[in-house]
């Protein structure tokens, strides 16, 4: 019998090749390159699986030029690069991979919030400029993180991993806005208590954003919302680009409207807005706060789990749709 034919669109472990290869017969794009939406709609010819990045757009157009397509399951908990409603409308199957990378995420949130609020990466930058004379009472004073108040936006199983971290590691004082309140047990849990956004934009010392983009999320944080934060305070953002308002925080940054962001995401990625690229008080990283190979794997694996098991056993593990 025929193999299924799937695409692999970005390079990936090749033990996921390798196990993908047991099942279908795979076209992989292991040397990583950049495909256009054209060359893409062409390396889909034929298929009825794809493995796909948060790279990869699935619209009404991709899925009108491949009519063989029968599930996109992306390597990410993130499907915003999917058009859900299109895929279900034509019958295609969407799942992601949630869980496996939430603790690594939220390990990362952890970080880029103290490495912002802690100004570390500015002042490695000072010191192997060379620019290091003598110590100085401020030099690089931030904020503290034991004992503040972290507000986080979007209470998934991220958030609540990073609330966790901040009351029982740091003993911070946790606040949340969510699309809906936890319920008591779990609020108890993260020792998290419900804001509205504004009360908790307003009274956070340091904001975490962790809500997943759509067109309801686009922009969550522009310069209103920036206006009402203390000018103390910091804002990292590890959930997706468009979730912020790059330009208006670049300007709030430079005009030290807020103390310090740190981003893992940008609108339009993988380019950055050149604004941000140009003010100091900003710690970026290139989208890997789930970036750990354990982590990686697992992901890669889940997505794999989803092909084979609707390809093959008529069964995904996590679907998003009822396709
Ligand atoms: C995710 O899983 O959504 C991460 O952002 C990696 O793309």
């Amino acid at each position: 019998m025929n193999k299924p034919k799937i695409l692999v669109a970005r390079s990936v472990f090749p033990e996921t090749i390798a196990r993908l290869e047991a099942h279908f017969e795979v076209e992989s794009n292991q040397d990583d390159q950049s495909w256009s939406k054209a060359q893409l709609i062409q390396k889909l010819q034929g298929k009825q699986g794809a493995f796909t990045t948060g790279s990869e757009r699935i619209d009404a157009e991709v899925l009108a030029a491949c009519p063989e397509l029968k599930i996109c399951a992306n390597m990410a908990v993130g499907y915003n690069n999917f058009d859900v409603d299109a895929m279900t409308a034509r019958g295609v199957l969407a799942t992601n991979a949630p869980d496996v990378l939430t603790e690594t995420t939220a390990d990362f949130g952890f970080a880029l919030l103290m490495a912002t609020a802690r100004r570390i990466t500015e002042s490695e930058h000072f010191l192997r400029a060379g620019k290091w004379q003598k110590w100085s009472y401020d030099m690089f004073a931030g904020s503290d993180i034991h004992g503040a108040t972290l507000g986080i936006i979007g209470m998934g199983r991220i958030g609540q991993g990073i609330a966790r971290r901040g009351a029982h590691g740091f003993g911070m004082k946790v606040i949340y806005h969510n699309r809906s309140r936890l319920d008591a047990q779990l609020e108890a849990e993260c020792k998290a208590s419900y804001a509205t956004k504004e009360e908790l934009l307003k009274t956070a010392d340091h904001v975490v954003l962790v809500v997943p983009y759509s067109a309801a999320s686009h922009h969550t944080i522009g310069a209103a919302e920036l206006a009402l934060m203390k000018p103390t305070a910091t804002l990292v953002n590890i959930a997706r680009g468009g979730i912020v308002d790059d330009a208006a925080l670049a300007a709030a940054l430079r005009d030290k409207r807020i103390a310090a962001a740190g981003l893992d995401v940008f609108e339009g990625e993988p380019n950055v807005h050149p604004a941000l690229l140009g003010v100091p008080n900003v710690v970026l990283t290139p989208h890997i706060a789930s970036a750990t190979i354990p982590t990686r794997r697992a992901m890669a694996e889940l997505a794999a789990d989803n092909l084979v098991g609707f390809l093959v056993d008529g069964k995904p593990v996590t679907p998003l749709n009822p396709a």
